[in-house]
This record gives structure tokens, sequence and C-alpha cells, in this order.
């Protein structure tokens, strides 16, 4: 008994652990400026073929957003920098913006923010006098709406307005900015909105000539002797990114403000660069985007914030030839207009999320030695509180034969483990499973996880039972012995309040 309660445990931390990392997410931008450009319908379809459940648009395209209805994806639309004056100066603009673009669109189409301008100290600095006006016009549009608690509004910022930003503990913004700033951020905490920020550590890295090592922008590992130290907190950084993240969250708290969450709306690297570019290869774009999407997964937070979730949104879906600049501008996509992937993200391990891995695929199954007891006790709390859906188990279903337990609690496993996105510590069950990369996938009855990204989509974040699941707890039609040590209600109830606790 008292092992079994150790097991139930374990199976159920380590659901909850995966469950509260599921709060930060990766997203992606979607530009267009390609000759020729995929139809809205085309890229919902890859967006919902790489399972990416957040998007930003650079404007609110209203064919785009229709084509985003009751897809449940997350959308982030933007006001325009060349709208920002109008609407910065007139409320009935701002409203007008609003009922077009958003209340035309929501709930079918789920906006959840609007960015309203982009860098605007760095790029329109002559509207940044009215950006704060601008985004409460806005924000008040959504209060008339009732929709402010749901659509938070913000505006990205080049990282370039953080000075002295290494170490991170002495980082402030630049001080010009201060008047449009300080009440910019009281309105970020006064309304539980998120600071912006977009971060490219390529351009870091180039303008710094050498000074920073391509590792440490790439998120490698360094030799300790390269760690960078803030010599102030004695924190200990191992990539650009989360130094950028820090100083950030520094500059903020300079000017007393400590509660404001970060967003990072672009951050990524160019696959292809001209002579003068040679660090923009798809080696190194491949080796920023997997590590950048495994760390931001992880919710390995920062050094300053271990554990709090910087969600980002990757610059960016397509490549977009029609750009200007060079050649490297034309090449920070993912995929090309044909949504043919530019490289294939090595995000084994890491989630569902553009995991076009296939090479890496792994599954989980149940150890041939096991203890039938304790394998029959993982199955039953797989099909039950662990809530995979083991129909397919039933008699005369796709995956009943063979109709034994270690053939069923591999299914169940697999679906677990599938479900929780492989996440690290998902395919245990005290000891009675493990990892493959062998597809168990056998005639008709396919396995989650096989063949790509088949029967992998994250369904529902929560674990808490629904409503009606309390009775079916580990429904005994999974039992095959007997499960006599406990009845498998009662393994339901036991991990649910441990889950709650
Ligand atoms: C929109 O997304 C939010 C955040 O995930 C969610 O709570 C809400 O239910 C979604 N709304 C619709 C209409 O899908
Ligand atoms: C702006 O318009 C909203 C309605 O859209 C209204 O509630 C608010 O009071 C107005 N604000 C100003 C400053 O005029
Ligand atoms: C700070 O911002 C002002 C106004 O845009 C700009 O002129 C100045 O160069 C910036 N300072 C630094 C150190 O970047
Ligand atoms: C921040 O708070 C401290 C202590 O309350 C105060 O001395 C300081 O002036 C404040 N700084 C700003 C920029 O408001
Ligand atoms: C994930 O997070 C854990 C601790 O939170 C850390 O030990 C591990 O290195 C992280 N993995 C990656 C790939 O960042
Ligand atoms: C994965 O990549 C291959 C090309 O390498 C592509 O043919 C396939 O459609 C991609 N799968 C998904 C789900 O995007
Ligand atoms: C597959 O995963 C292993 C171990 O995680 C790794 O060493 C290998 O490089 C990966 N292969 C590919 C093609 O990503
Ligand atoms: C993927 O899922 C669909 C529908 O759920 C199914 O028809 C198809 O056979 C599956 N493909 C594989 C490779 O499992
Ligand atoms: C996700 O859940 C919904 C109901 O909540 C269900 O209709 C749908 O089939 C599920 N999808 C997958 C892939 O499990
Ligand atoms: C709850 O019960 C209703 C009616 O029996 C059923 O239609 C629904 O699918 C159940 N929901 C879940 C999540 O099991």
């Amino acid at each position: 008994m008292g092992l079994l309660l150790l097991f139930l445990l374990a199976v159920c931390f380590t659901a909850s652990a995966s469950a509260a990392a599921e709060d930060a997410y990766i997203g992606v931008n979607l530009g267009t400026e390609m000759s020729d450009a995929p139809s809205p319908t085309q890229i919902v379809a890859l967006l919902k073929a790489q399972q990416i459940r957040h998007v930003r648009l650079y404007d609110a395209d209203r064919a785009m957003l229709l084509a985003l209805a009751n897809t449940g994806i997350h959308v982030t639309v933007s006001v325009p920098n060349d709208q920002l004056l109008g609407i910065g100066q007139s409320n009935a603009t701002a409203a007008n913006w609003v009922a077009r673009n958003v209340l035309a669109h929501v709930p079918a189409t789920n906006i959840t923010a609007i960015a309203v301008g982009s860098e605007v100290f760095t790029t329109l600095p002559n509207a940044a006098p009215i950006l704060v006006s601008a985004i409460k016009f806005i924000h008040s549009a959504l209060v008339a709406s009732n929709l402010d608690s749901q659509i938070k509004v913000s505006t990205p910022h080049s990282s370039s307005i953080i000075l002295d930003s290494f170490p991170p503990s002495q980082a402030f913004f630049n001080r010009s900015w201060d008047p449009v700033m300080v009440p910019l951020l009281k309105f970020l905490q006064s309304t539980g909105s998120f600071l912006m920020l977009n971060v490219y550590p390529y351009y870091d890295y180039m303008q710094t000539n050498g000074a920073i090592p391509l590792d440490y922008a790439l998120f490698r590992p360094l030799p300790p002797n390269k760690e960078a130290v803030d010599s102030n907190t004695l924190l200990h950084y191992t990539n650009v990114f989360d130094a950028v993240v820090d100083a950030t969250y520094f500059a903020m708290s300079y000017l007393n403000f400590t509660n404001i969450p970060i967003i990072v709306t672009e951050s990524g690297w160019p696959s292809k660069g001209d002579s003068s570019e040679p660090d923009a290869t798809l080696d190194n774009a491949n080796t920023y985007n997997s590590n950048l999407i495994r760390h931001v997964l992880n919710t390995t937070g920062t050094p300053k914030h271990p554990g709090i979730a910087v969600s980002t949104y990757i610059y960016e879906l397509y490549n977009e030839d029609l750009r200007s600049g060079s050649v490297s501008e034309k090449n920070w996509g993912l995929f090309d207009a044909n949504g043919v992937p530019i490289y294939i993200l090595h995000l084994t391990g890491s989630g569902t999320v553009l995991a076009n891995d296939t090479t890496n695929q792994t599954f989980c199954v149940a150890r041939e030695a096991a203890d039938p007891k304790m394998l029959q006790a993982a199955l039953d709390w797989a099909c039950g509180p662990g809530k995979v859906d083991c129909s397919p188990l039933l008699q005369g279903q796709l995956c009943y034969q063979p109709d034994n337990l270690i053939a069923h609690a591999t299914y169940a496993f697999d679906a677990y483990y599938h479900r929780m996105a492989m996440a690290e510590g998902t395919c245990n069950f005290n000891g009675v499973a493990t990892i493959t990369t062998t597809d168990p996938s056998h005639g008709s009855c396919k396995f989650p996880g096989s063949g790509g990204t088949n029967g992998t989509f994250i369904n529902g974040t929560s674990l808490a039972p629904s409503s009606n699941s309390t009775s079916s707890g580990c429904p005994s039609r999974y039992i095959y012995n007997g499960g006599a040590f406990m009845s498998s209600a009662m393994i339901g109830i036991f991990c649910w309040i441990v889950v709650f606790l």
C-alpha cells in the first residue's frame, strides 16, 4: 500500500509539473511579403499541421482573421505604425479600429492581444509622444465591449532601447524615453498586460564583432570560464537571450516596476546571408531556433526569474522573399511559401509544436519484465485520471489485439506520453515504462506519435478531472486479473487528491 501510494504520488506529481510547464508557449510571426504568398486557408493548414497555437499578425487582415476562426489558435493582431498617429489622436478612430478589426471577429477568432505599433521608439520616434494615448484609446474601446480582460494591449520594443545591457543588473531604458516609458509601464501594470520585447541575439552577435561568442548566442554549452557572470548578482548567464530578458527586468525594476511579465514578440536566426553575413547559415538557424524552442517550452525562465515563463514568437513562419535589405532579411523563415520546412528542427523530447523531427521519433512502451501488478495499476491510472482515450483497446477496436497487459499498457503509456508532449518524466510510470525509437504500431493500430504528428495533439491543458468523469475514474474494463490490491476508482480518487493539493 505504501509503495502504491508512493507510485501514485510520483505519477501525479509528474503530471502536475507538466501542467505548469504548459504556461509557456511558442508562437510564430506571420509576415506575407512573398511573391507567391500562400492563401489564408493554406497558412492555417500549416499552423494546424505544425500544432502552432499562437500567432502574431503585423496587421489585422480580415481574410486571415476569418481563416483563423474556430481553430482555437490564439491571435495577436497589430496596429501598423502607419495607423498609429491617427489612433493616438482620436478616441473615435481607435474605437472604429477595434470595432472593425476585433469586435467583428471575436469570439470565433480568439484574439488575445493587440500590439499597438512596432518598435516605435526606434522606427517612428515622432509617434512616441502619442503611443500611450493610442494604447489607452484602444484599451478603453475594449473596456466598453467588456473584452479588456481577455485581450491585452501592449507595444513591442526593440531591445536596443535598453542601455548598458551587460551586466543585466545595471541595465536601464534609454532615459530619453522615460516620459513615455513610465506611463506605459503604469498602464501595463494596472491592466495586467505584459511588456513586449524583440530579442535578436543574431544582431547582438553581429554588432559586437566577436566579443560575444557564437556559442553564447546560439544557446550552445559554454565552458564554465566562458559563462558571463553578473558581478553584482553573481548570476551566471549561458546565453544572450536570457541576458537580454533579464536586462529588461532590471530596467523595469530601475523604474520601480517589478511585476510586469515579458513576452518575446520576435526572436529567430536567418538561415542564409550574403558574404558579409557568414553566420546566417542553415545550421546556425536550426541550432538557435531548436534551442530557443526547447528553452522556452521547458519554462526554464531566466537566471533572475527561474521558472517564470517567457513565451516567445519565432521570427518568422515563412521566408519573405520580397522584404528589402540584405539576403538574410529574406531568410528568417522556418518554411518556404509552399510550407516545406527550410530545415528540420531538432525538437525531440520538447513537445509537439513544430516537431517534424521524424528521424528521432520516440515512443513510450511497457517494460517486458515489469511487475504485472504495477503495470496494471499504471494502465488503470493512464486510462482513468491520466485521461488517455483508451477506447481503441476495447474489444473489437483497432488496438484490442493482441489482448494482453503489456500491449495494452504500451498503448496507454504512449498515448499519455504524447499527450504530455513527450515532456521529460512523462514516460516512467514508476519504472514500468521506457522510451524507445521503434514504432510499436501494428496492423491498423496506429500509436500516438506514429507517422509524424498524428495523434500527438495536446488536447486540453488541464489535468483536472472533467465534471462527469468522477464515477468513471478507471473503468474496470481495462482490468485484467483483478487489480486485486486496490480498486481502480480509489486509485483515481487518490490521484486527484494529490493533483489538487
Ligand atoms: C481563447 O483563449 C483563451 C486563452 O487560452 C481561452 O481561455 C479562451 O477560452 C479562448 N476562447 C475561445 C473562444 O476559444
Ligand atoms: C474613449 O471612448 C471610450 C468608448 O470607446 C470611452 O469609454 C472613453 O471614456 C473615451 N475616452 C476618452 C479619453 O475620451
Ligand atoms: C537614446 O534615445 C535618443 C532618442 O531616440 C537617441 O538620440 C540616443 O542616441 C539614444 N541613446 C543611446 C545611447 O542609444
Ligand atoms: C523608486 O522607489 C524608490 C524608493 O521608494 C524611490 O526612492 C525612487 O525615486 C523611485 N524611482 C523612480 C524612478 O520612481
Ligand atoms: C529544463 O529545465 C530543467 C530544470 O528546470 C533543467 O535542468 C534542464 O537543463 C532544462 N532543459 C533544457 C533543454 O533547457
Ligand atoms: C515534415 O517535413 C517533411 C519534409 O522534410 C514534409 O514533407 C512533411 O510534410 C512535414 N510534416 C509536417 C507535419 O509538416
Ligand atoms: C536524435 O536524438 C539523439 C539523442 O537525443 C541525438 O544524439 C541525435 O543527434 C538526434 N538525431 C537527430 C537527427 O536529431
Ligand atoms: C492519422 O489520423 C487519421 C485520423 O485520426 C487517420 O485516419 C490516419 O490513418 C492516421 N495516420 C497515421 C499514420 O496513423
Ligand atoms: C479533443 O477534445 C475534443 C473534445 O474536448 C474532442 O472532440 C476531440 O476529438 C479531441 N481531439 C483529439 C485529437 O483528441
Ligand atoms: C460528459 O457526459 C456527457 C453526457 O453523458 C457526454 O456527452 C460528454 O462527452 C461527457 N464529457 C466528457 C469530457 O467525458
